[in-house]
């Protein structure tokens, strides 16, 4: 039927996670991005209990202890500060956020075997407390640690999603309205393939309050730099690089982004975000397992389908580049 046709499902799915009522998230690592995410999400009054779980007790128990103070300010949550995995039992969502982060200049995929050798301590135990959760990863470089995710859960791969580029997607729409003067709201448009270097735009995508912008331009001939295209492109992928040299990490914008990607999952949104999702046997990826960001719709039982969006024969050639750049790095793993 036409869902179908514009959807492709994920081929093996297991079912939706049960919340029982109770909506529990756990969210290991409570650093800048973990804080960030609780902060979002807990103004969101979208779940009962959270449970942050840190390496360091005391400054865990004192982030935690801040949350706890706003008590009167927020939606009504019990928020736990946890160094044990048992007290993770049950959640609904576990998202990963703990681990090394970029110096400034240094690139993403340069954090891998760190953060890999953290994973192996960090997964197992989420797995077995919550083995019907849905496990979302941040820590970077995050596609490779959500195949790596994928690896240690054992979980089907539905239930593994990487934050990816809904965040890159977000910086894009931002320079798009900016560009236009337009709000970012009424911008569609996507980033795809690895949150990093060789993430790739859509221009073919692009969307303002429903018109597709280049054939728009095309149709009333109206010349377009191509050269304006392409500086946004680098500016997007600029973007974290410029965040880290001024204030050292980026927060507040994945904070957003993954709170968003919360909502979407436990309410069952059926939302459409650019994530990182196993891509093999979509957009012609074919050899191996590898998790990049296209373009999925999410729901309680995690990635539904990835939807059919046309590429060009330039983008398909840049998301198949994305795609061995990332299984080049994977390959080093060992796993
Ligand atoms: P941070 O240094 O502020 O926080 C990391 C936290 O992880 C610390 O509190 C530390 O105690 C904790 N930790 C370390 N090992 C642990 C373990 N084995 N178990 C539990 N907790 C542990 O770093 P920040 O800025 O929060 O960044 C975290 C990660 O998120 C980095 O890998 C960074 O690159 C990534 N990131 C990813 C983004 C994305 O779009 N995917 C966006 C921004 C950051
Ligand atoms: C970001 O894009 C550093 O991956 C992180 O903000």
């Amino acid at each position: 039927d036409i869902a179908q046709s514009f959807f492709k499902p994920i081929e093996k799915s297991s079912p939706p996670t049960p919340l029982n009522g109770h909506v529990k998230i756990t969210i290991v690592g409570a650093g800048n991005v973990g804080m960030a995410i609780a902060q979002t999400i807990l103004t969101q009054d979208l779940v009962d209990e959270l449970v942050l779980l840190d390496a360091n007790p005391e400054k865990l128990r004192g982030e935690v202890l801040d949350l706890q103070h706003a008590a009167a300010f927020l939606p009504r949550t019990t928020i736990l500060a946890a160094t044990d995995y048992a007290a993770t039992a049950g959640s609904g969502l576990c998202i990963i956020t703990a681990g090394a982060r970029q110096s400034p200049g240094e690139s993403r995929l340069n954090l891998m075997q760190r953060n890999v050798a953290l994973f192996r301590g960090i997964v197992p135990p989420l797995a077995k407390w919550s083995p019907e959760a849905v496990l979302m990863v941040v820590s970077n470089p995050v596609d490779v640690l959500t195949y790596v995710a994928w690896k240690l859960s054992g979980f089907p791969s539905n239930r593994i999603i990487g934050s990816g580029t809904n965040l890159d997607s977000s910086r894009f729409r931002f320079l798009i309205a900016d560009h236009l003067d337009v709000n970012a709201q009424d911008v569609q448009a996507y980033i795809v393939g690895e949150h990093g270097d060789s993430s790739v735009a859509l221009w073919s995508s692009i969307s303002v309050g429903g018109v597709p912008v280049l054939s728009f331009l095309e149709r009333q001939q109206i010349p377009y730099e191509l050269e304006t295209l392409e500086q946004i492109r680098k500016e997007v992928v600029q973007s974290a690089y410029e965040v880290i040299s001024l204030k050292g990490y980026t927060s507040w914008a994945i904070g957003y982004s993954v709170a968003g990607l919360a909502r979407t999952i436990l309410r069952d949104q059926r939302r459409i975000h650019p994530v990182s999702v196993l891509a093999k046997g979509f957009y012609g990826i074919e050899n191996g397992d590898v998790f990049l960001s296209l373009p999925a719709q999410l729901g309680r039982s995690g990635v539904l389908g990835v939807t059919n969006v046309h590429l060009t024969e330039e983008e398909s050639r840049r998301l198949q580049e994305s795609a061995e750049t990332i299984m080049e790095v994977q390959s080093q793993l060992g796993i």
